[in-house]
């Protein structure tokens, strides 16, 4: 029994541990929307080509993005994206503030 105990706990050990490692690795993010409206053009396309379109080359037409916007501000908020890099909080704000305003073609 206490065998069979032990061989439990190592593996939840190890199941968990493998966990957290694919869970997110940057931390939350509070987005903060002052000002104008935020452009599609001007300040959202840029960022996404710099900081997403090397792993989500399906985010780089309008269409796409505004089409799983809420997917990407809640991958930004939640830390989880982007990887491999990071962006300032003026940048996240920028994508999530131009999705919560509607994500406009503008
Ligand atoms: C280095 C590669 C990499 C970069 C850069 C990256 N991602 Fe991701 N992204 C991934 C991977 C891999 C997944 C698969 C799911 C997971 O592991 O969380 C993912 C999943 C996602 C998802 C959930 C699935 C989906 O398609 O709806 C969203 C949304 C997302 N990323 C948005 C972004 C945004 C926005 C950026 C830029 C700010 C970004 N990612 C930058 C690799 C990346």
């Amino acid at each position: 029994m206490k065998k069979f105990l032990a061989v439990a706990l190592i593996s939840i050990g190890i199941w968990t541990a493998g966990c957290s490692k694919i869970s997110n690795s940057g931390s939350s993010y509070t987005p903060s929307c002052t000002g104008a409206v935020k452009s599609y053009k001007t300040d959202v396309a840029p960022l996404i080509r710099t900081y997403c379109s090397g792993c989500h080359s399906n985010f780089s037409t309008y269409a796409s993005l505004s089409a799983d916007r809420n997917n990407v501000s809640g991958q930004i908020e939640s830390g989880n994206m982007p990887r491999g890099t990071s962006m300032s909080s003026t940048q996240k704000d920028a994508i999530i503030c131009w999705i919560s305003s509607g994500a406009p073609n503008n």
